[in-house]
């Protein structure tokens, strides 16, 4: 197959004529054939049939598409211009040869015209603009919309293999896109950075500049086009609703839909996470996000309830970050007053005044403290019997505190009342029983039985709480009041409160116990006067006199006691870096029976001392280290040396002194991060700690270590004494873990250096409080200068484009002008027929 330029063809056409293109490859005999043209191209000549007689030539029919044709007289197949793929990708043609008379020798043959696709085709986006809604923390990658654009170049080649891509966004406020398209599909998504950072707040529209080129993108000679498309960003759909208020012991048919949470992508799965472990949840969430309460919550039992809802997509992955939901149950009145007791029972003694407060009624309500849904009210509803008046009694309404009226009470009028006290809250009542016991006036003293108990003997090592005697006094007024009650108490002879007295009350009796240990070396004897009262008043003109009070010695018995320390505890300070075998100190002890002692130590579990069992010196045994253990306490034991049995203990605290000792390092408390991905300039506070002591390390300082490039990642500043921030120089941060090489001294004695390798985490942050969780911190959005930086750079760039675009122009023109007019051969060819 020959292609020609036009003025080669017209040449040729007419050597051709004159030749009969005898030695010619591509001429030959009539048969089936097929040949393949590229589109495009201009004139030019396929093949040449020869004649073979008594053929004198050909006759053609068939898609010609009015340029393909044979010479009839020289069998010349020609095309006069250019096929087009796009337009007809087959052409089939008819040919046979033909005599003198028109009858034919040949044929017919099909000859058949394949066209092969040249890229000549630009791609073509299907909207001249295209327009897009995401939302504020949509999930990275996640297309929010699809760009489409078609090249009617033929399919299976490259020429038709398109691949999208963003040429820039504006405006940009960062160094990386917030946007990304997949270079096959045209879908666009958010980018991990948009993920994070779009908000409508701070830019509501974006124009993004996205081109498409054929050739799959790979060559530079791909046609390019590219349209715009304009972004709206939303406000996140999935927001936290605002405090729930629930009212306790709802009567409304359960589940009760109270609020609804909606993710920003369709057909998720909402669940409910629980926080705080509770036996049972009351709360639901419903396909399309509507919570409900389960069933009535009641207040009295818990008042708050917080869990997460959160949003999954079919493959369990989370869609958002979890939502925190807080639910707070309102009181209603619903809990009826209580009366404290059953009955109140309270005595008044006949001869008490009118006005005179005799007790208070108490009662309590379980609803919301402070409200008016437990606020009570007090009211005497009967008073039984109504005699001799009715109203003896008066209740103060708010604190149910009881007085007499007007007049005393007289126990032969009535010995008892009963009242019926009404406590109300706003919407429930409760009665309250009270009784008022009429009681004899105190007119009579307690007796005691004998004036004087004699003397008993007590061994000194008694138990406390034992009873060493009974003793007993009687009252003349009524029984079983505060009239007749006694209680003994001793007025003499025991300074310490050595012995207690009790009183049954039933039988009015006392005991007397041991209530501190007794000791026979302190004090051997007690000379006791004992006296007897009782809870109530004495009317006036009675007096308590000597017949109230009783004697009794008591003996205390000498027995064989351990020896004791001279102190209850022995406490010492000493530097950890004392040596070995220095006295810390000195324990003594003694025996009360004057006995020889001596000393041994229990509990040095960590063999850092040794004792003189015979002076009671305690030295190290080895060296001590407060780093171990800074308070560090032993038992010494005391015993007879003629009676090892007899024996007592007591304990010797060290307080170990720090020296500088140890090496300052970076407190791990918190894990170091940076949320990915980083713009550069964040920075963080890192603190220093010491094992030694505060008093050692109030000043540390912080450098970077010269090394592994730390300098040009990283910065540290002096923030204070013990924190500094670390600093990150620029924001080509991998999302990984980096050791960063840090060096700290302390300004101890002797000062200390420490180099430490600090783990840095640059991570993807979610809600809480670590790496996978949302620190809330600023967008940091450009300055007017990063502003006028950022379009000077898309200036540059359009500049380029249009540049380029130029120079492929003129490349172009060129090339068409090396080549002939296609019109000046048509000519030629149309002469020719
Ligand atoms: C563009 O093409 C896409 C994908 O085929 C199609 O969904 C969309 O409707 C088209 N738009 C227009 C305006 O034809
Ligand atoms: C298109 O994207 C795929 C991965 O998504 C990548 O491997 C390929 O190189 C990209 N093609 C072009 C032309 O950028
Ligand atoms: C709910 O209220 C009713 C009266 O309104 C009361 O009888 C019931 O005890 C209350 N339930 C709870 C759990 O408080
Ligand atoms: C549930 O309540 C929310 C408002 O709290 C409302 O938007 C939603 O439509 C309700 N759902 C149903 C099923 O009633
Ligand atoms: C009885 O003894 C106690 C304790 O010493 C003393 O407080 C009280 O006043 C004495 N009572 C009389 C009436 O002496
Ligand atoms: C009471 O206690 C003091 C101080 O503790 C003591 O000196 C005194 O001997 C004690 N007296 C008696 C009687 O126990
Ligand atoms: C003490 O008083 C009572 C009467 O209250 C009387 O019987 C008794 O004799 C008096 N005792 C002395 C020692 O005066
Ligand atoms: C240094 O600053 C940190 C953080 O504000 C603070 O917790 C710490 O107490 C400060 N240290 C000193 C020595 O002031
Ligand atoms: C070639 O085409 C042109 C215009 O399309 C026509 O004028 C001319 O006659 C044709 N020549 C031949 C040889 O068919």
């Amino acid at each position: 197959m020959l292609k020609l330029s036009g003025l080669q063809f017209l040449l040729l056409i007419h050597l051709a004529i004159w030749l009969n293109l005898e030695g010619l490859s591509v001429t030959g005999p009539l048969k089936d054939m097929d040949f393949s043209v590229q589109e495009g191209g201009g004139p030019r000549i396929l093949h040449q049939f020869k004649l073979e007689s008594p053929a004198v030539s050909f006759r053609t029919s068939g898609e010609k598409a009015g340029i393909i044709d044979i010479e009839p007289r020289t069998g010349i197949l020609y095309i006069n211009g250019s096929l087009d793929w796009e337009t007809k990708k087959v052409h089939k043609l008819q040919v046979e040869s033909v005599d003198e008379s028109g009858k034919r020798v040949k044929g017919p043959y099909a000859v058949t015209i394949y066209v092969e696709d040249i890229n000549d085709n630009p791609p073509e986006f299907n909207q001249t603009k295209y327009y897009g809604v995401v939302r504020q923390n949509s999930r990275p990658g996640k297309p929010f919309m699809y760009v489409h654009a078609t090249d009617r170049d033929d399919p299976t080649t490259l020429h038709a293999q398109l691949s999208y891509s963003i040429l820039h966004h504006f405006p940009n406020p960062y160094d990386e896109m917030l946007f990304q398209i997949d270079n096959a599909t045209g879908a666009i998504s958010p980018s991990r950075k948009g993920s994070y950072y779009l908000d409508p707040q701070k830019q509501d529209t974006f124009i993004l500049v996205v081109s498409v080129k054929d050739m799959a993108g790979t060559t530079t000679n791909a046609f390019t086009s590219s349209v715009d498309v304009i972004i709206t960003v939303k406000e996140s759909l999935w927001k936290a609703p605002p405090t729930i208020h629930i009212k306790e012991n709802s009567t409304q048919v359960h589940p009760v839909n109270i609020s609804k949470v909606q993710s920003n992508e369709p057909g998720v799965i909402y669940g409910i996470l629980e926080k705080e472990k509770l036996p049972r949840l009351p709360f639901s969430i419903s396909e399309n996000g509507d919570i409900y309460v389960t069933q009535p919550l009641d207040r009295e039992e818990r008042d708050t309830y917080t869990f997460f809802v959160v949003s999954k997509d079919n493959t369990g992955e989370l869609v958002d970050k979890p939502l925190q939901i807080h639910v707070i149950v309102e009181d209603i009145n619903d809990n009826p007053p209580v009366c404290q007791q059953d009955l109140t029972v309270i005595e008044v003694q006949e001869n008490e005044k009118g006005g005179s407060n005799i007790g208070t009624v108490f009662a309590t309500d379980m609803d919301k403290k402070d409200t008016l849904n437990s606020r009570l009210h007090f009211q005497i509803q009967s008073q039984e019997p109504e005699f001799p008046v009715q109203n003896l009694f008066y209740i103060q309404q708010d604190t149910g505190t009881l007085q007499l009226t007007g007049r005393s009470l007289n126990k032969r009028e009535s010995a008892k009342y009963f009242l019926k006290v009404l406590v109300t809250d706003s919407k429930f009542k409760t009665i309250c029983d009270v009784e008022v016991h009429v009681i004899d006036i105190n007119d009579q003293i307690p007796i005691f039985k004998n004036s004087d108990y004699g003397s008993i003997a007590v061994a000194e090592d008694i138990s406390i709480g034992s009873v060493i005697l009974e003793i007993e006094a009687t009252d003349g007024d009524e029984p079983a009041t505060g009239s007749s009650l006694i209680i003994y108490q001793v007025k003499e002879g025991d300074p310490n409160n050595t012995f207690i007295i009790e009183t049954d009350s039933e039988t009015n009796r006392g005991f007397i116990r041991i209530n501190k240990a007794l000791d026979f070396e302190t004090m051997p004897v007690y000379n006791l006067v004992i006296n007897a009262t009782n809870p109530e008043p004495l009317v006036e003109g009675v007096q308590y006199n000597s017949s109230s009070l009783t004697v009794l010695r008591v003996f205390v018995t000498n027995v064989d006691e351990p020896p004791a320390f001279r102190k209850p505890i022995y406490r010492t300070e000493v530097s950890e870096d004392i040596p070995v075998n220095t006295l810390v100190m000195m324990v003594e002890a003694y025996d009360p029976e004057g006995d020889s002692v001596r000393y041994s130590l229990e509990g040095d579990v960590r063999k850092w001392l040794r004792i003189d069992s015979a002076t009671g010196q305690v030295y190290t045994a080895s060296p001590l280290d407060r780093e171990t253990e800074e308070i560090y306490s032993v038992e010494v034991v005391v015993s007879e040396l003629n009676n090892a049995a007899q024996k007592s203990k007591v304990f010797l605290i060290l307080h170990l002194r720090d020296v500088n000792d140890n090496y300052p390092q970076i407190a791990t408390d918190y894990p170091t991060f940076f949320c990915y991905p980083v713009s550069g300039g964040e920075r963080t506070l890192i603190q220093a700690t010491d094992a030694d002591e505060q008093f050692f390390y109030s000043k540390f300082t912080f450098s970077l270590a010269n090394e592994m490039n730390a300098r040009n990642n990283w910065e540290i500043s002096k923030f204070n004494a013990t924190h500094a921030y670390l600093s990150l120089k620029h924001a080509n941060f991998e999302e990984k873990v980096y050791d960063v090489p840090i060096i700290l001294n302390d300004n101890g004695k002797p000062p200390l250096e420490n180099k430490v390798n600090l783990k840095v985490s640059i991570c993807k942050c979610s809600s809480e409080n670590s790496c996978f969780i949302d620190i809330d911190r600023e967008h940091s959005w450009p300055t007017v200068g990063q502003a006028i930086g950022i379009l000077l750079g898309v200036l540059i760039i359009i500049g380029a484009i249009v540049a380029g675009a130029f120079c492929h122009m003129r490349y172009k023109e060129k090339n068409e002008k090396s080549n002939p007019k296609d019109a000046k051969d048509d000519a030629e060819l149309n002469r020719l027929a």
